[in-house]
């Protein structure tokens, strides 16, 4: 791409004695619309002196700083790009070391930096420090992805003293923002309660969005978030910064609103409990803290956040998914060959291109009946499953539907045969009581012996069924009393696990490659976008209600792409099934219901579901999302999926609130439309025997459902309603 940009400029002024020098070096990092501008001064201090908009001239960015007459900044340091601690720096480092002489100072100065273009509209800047004291050394990265707006911030650090260093705090990266204010949107949860969304003024001192629970770590607090600078920016205006931690484990992010009112964010591993010996000539890469400017909304931001997913992230992000008939909830542990062979039958019933069995098919000694014993245990559980899984995956061949299944390899029960065998693969105490979640305990993915133990697991189901199609991989516990009897440093435990976990991960990507797998954990407590170079998807939560998944759905849908939420139509929540299969078709579809209890009309409507599914899912997997109405300000919402064309789209419309004669009492207006050209507007998934009122012969111009709008007519009589829009000219 010719208008690339991302360079350098050594701008030469004039001195006051009348040489000519090199004064300033000036190192842009320009996307599409924004630039992160880098400044390294003549004492080499590296700093941030602009992040915003996109200038023409590049050459008035070093004017920024000039036009700002805050109070002084008495460390030179605090907009540093990199901060270090223990010299001048007064704020909260990026950085926290104990050399090897036992001192702890850190000042790190510019040295160079060189830009490699990684492909069509992909740079690479490296910028390296040293410390002008120690031989320590950091190089930042900065690899931004033009047409998006996305950059992913990483460091490598590195020193060669005589002796050890330990790094107390080893951040991926702090930023540095100027605004008239800011307000953070951040996230909270539980179990079947993810991804609840508060915004707040920041206000002075340090607000630290953080996990410490090793595994499953985003049950409490995902690390995504959302900065908006100079007012709380809405759906299609104002300014926002989107941040987010490449990590599955421990994470860190501090918003620090400083005496000068600037905001500085630090993101990274959480250091709690995690002083890590760094030896000389070791190079420590940090994971890559994600972030993305818009100033057109938070709508703007996600679609450019799904698009840079899609295309460089999320493992075939421009792929195919398939839809699936899941076990779980249908028969949780209660199941036998008879049972699930009808399942099979039930699966091609339905229309579907996979069934998925879920836990419980395992263990003998202790067999996994229930959540309490066999975990780790992976053998064919004889009594369940006598012809094993390999009949399975057979009778799903003479069905026509493929064949998926559930592990959760990272975990063990003490009740279990590996738990006996093994007690040293497992965290815990050596002098303390054990402390279970669900009955469970995590593996020691640190030991490398524990990291062929799972790659194993998953292996040695694809040896001896080769046909398998699908993996759900589960994740149910947090790691307690945090101790590997394999590390001889305690200190790096958390950091080792994952590690191990992505060590793992890598090597079942090298040997199957495109084999689909959905991340879940004990609901939606683990996704990020490290997690997802390797898996195809997620589970947002055991919170199937679809009422709640409106809401859950819509805040996951502004950091993931709808092709990566794995959503499944269940007997969760009080609404009819035409609402509940059409809040999972806002994704990725997939059922956990008894399809033989179904009404002969609810069959039909999911068939009929899954059929019109089958013809618009492109549109919603790879086509650009709009939030419309948002469920949290009226009775109803509203969410579309319109083509890179835009030329179809497919828009759910649902209502929200159940009180007397609520409903769309005023026009949707739609977004993302080609204003000259005309549409028509078809409501489609119709539950038999129901005529829609709406009129599909009718055309209106792009201009009037941007402007006007569109009633989808719901109301307590039609309380989702799916439409189709279609280009009817030009
Ligand atoms: C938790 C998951 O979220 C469920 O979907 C199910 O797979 C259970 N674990 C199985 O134990």
């Amino acid at each position: 791409m010719k208008r690339f940009l991302l360079s350098f400029i050594a701008i030469v002024t004039i001195g006051s004695l009348g040489q000519l020098r090199a004064q300033n070096i000036i190192i842009p990092v320009e996307t599409a619309e924004t630039a992160l501008v880098l400044q390294a001064d003549k004492d080499k201090n590296l700093s941030i002196i602009y992040f915003d908009k996109k200038l023409a001239n590049k050459n008035e960015y070093e004017q920024v700083a000039a036009v700002y007459k805050q109070t002084g900044d008495y460390t030179q340091v605090l907009n540093a790009a990199y901060t270090g601690s223990g010299s001048r720096n007064l704020a909260e480092p990026a950085i926290t070391v104990t050399h090897a002489d036992g001192n702890n100072s850190l000042d790190l100065r510019y040295v160079n930096h060189k830009v490699t273009r990684e492909s069509d509209g992909v740079s690479l800047l490296t910028v390296l420090l040293k410390d002008p004291v120690y031989n320590f050394e950091v190089t930042l990265f900065y690899k931004s992805y033009f047409k998006q707006d996305v950059i992913e911030q990483w460091s490598g650090i590195k020193h060669n003293e005589k002796g050890n260093v330990t790094l107390h705090k080893y951040a991926s990266a702090n930023l540095h923002l100027k605004g008239k204010g800011f307000w953070l949107n951040q996230y909270f949860g539980d179990w079947a309660k993810e991804m609840q969304a508060e915004e707040t003024k920041i206000t002075h001192g340090i607000k630290t969005l953080d996990s410490k629970l090793g595994t499953r770590a985003n049950l409490f607090q995902p690390s995504v978030f959302m900065v908006s600078l100079n007012k709380p920016a809405s759906e299609d205006e104002g300014t926002v910064l989107y941040g987010a931690l490449e990590y599955s484990g421990n994470f860190r992010t501090d918003l620090e609103l400083d005496f000068q009112d600037n905001l500085r964010i630090i993101s990274g591993i959480n250091n709690y409990a995690s002083p890590y010996t760094l030896k000389a000539g070791e190079e420590f890469i940090t994971p890559m803290f994600l972030y993305l400017l818009s100033h057109k909304g938070k709508g703007e931001a996600s679609r450019k956040m799904h698009d840079w997913a899609r295309n460089y992230k999320v493992l075939d992000g421009k792929g195919q998914r398939l839809t699936l008939l899941n076990n779980w909830e249908a028969t949780y542990f209660d199941f036998n060959e008879d049972k699930l062979k009808a399942l099979l039958k039930d699966t091609r019933k339905l229309g579907v291109d996979l069934f998925l069995l879920d836990d419980g098919w395992f263990a003998n000694k202790y067999p996994r009946n229930g959540d309490v014993a066999g975990l780790g245990d992976w053998q064919v559980n004889k009594t369940k499953l006598p012809n094993g899984i390999a009949t399975l995956v057979e009778e799903a061949q003479n069905n026509q539907v493929k064949f998926g299944i559930w592990i959760e390899p990272e975990m063990v029960n003490p009740k279990s045969e590996l738990y006996e065998k093994h007690p040293d693969w497992v965290i815990k105490q050596p002098k303390r009581e054990e402390h279970y979640f669900r009955n469970q305990l995590v593996l020691d993915l640190a030991n490398p012996k524990v990291q062929d133990f799972v790659f194993n697991v998953v292996d040695e189901l694809f040896t001896q069924n080769p046909k398998l199609a699908y993996i759900k991989w589960d994740c149910n516990a947090v790691i307690y009393n945090a101790y590997s009897s394999y590390l001889k440093n305690q200190s790096h435990f958390y950091i080792e696990y994952m590690r191990g976990l992505y060590n793992v991960l890598q090597k079942i990507r090298n040997k199957y490659p495109t084999v689909p797998m959905m991340l879940c954990s004990g609901g939606g407590g683990r996704v990020d976008y490290a997690a997802l170079q390797y898996f195809t998807e997620f589970w947002p939560s055991d919170n199937t209600d679809p009422l709640e998944r409106i809401f859950m759905q819509w805040e996951y849908s502004y950091f993931y792409p709808a092709i990566t939420s794995a959503n499944h139509v269940t007997d969760w929540g009080k609404q009819p099934i035409k609402y509940r299969t059409d809040v999972a078709m806002m994704g990725k579809l997939g059922f956990d219901i008894v399809v033989s209890h179904l009404s002969e009309k609810d069959l039909a409507y999911c068939q009929n579901a899954i059929k019109e599914y089958n013809g618009f899912k492109d549109i919603i997997w790879q086509g650009n999302q709009y939030r419309l109405a948002n469920p949290k300000e009226g009775s109803v919402a509203s969410m579309a999926y319109i083509n890179e064309a835009k030329s179809k789209g497919i828009i759910f419309n649902y209502l929200v609130n159940n009180r007397y004669g609520e409903g769309s009492v005023y026009p949707v207006k739609l977004k993302g439309l080609d204003a000259k050209a005309s549409y028509r507007l078809k409501e489609i998934c119709l539950y038999p025997g129901n005529n829609s009122p709406i009129d599909a012969g009718k055309t209106y111009s792009g201009e009037f459902l941007m402007t006007v709008g569109f009633n989808p007519q719901v109301n307590s009589g039609r309380t989702s309603v799916v439409l189709q829009l279609e280009k009817a000219g030009n």
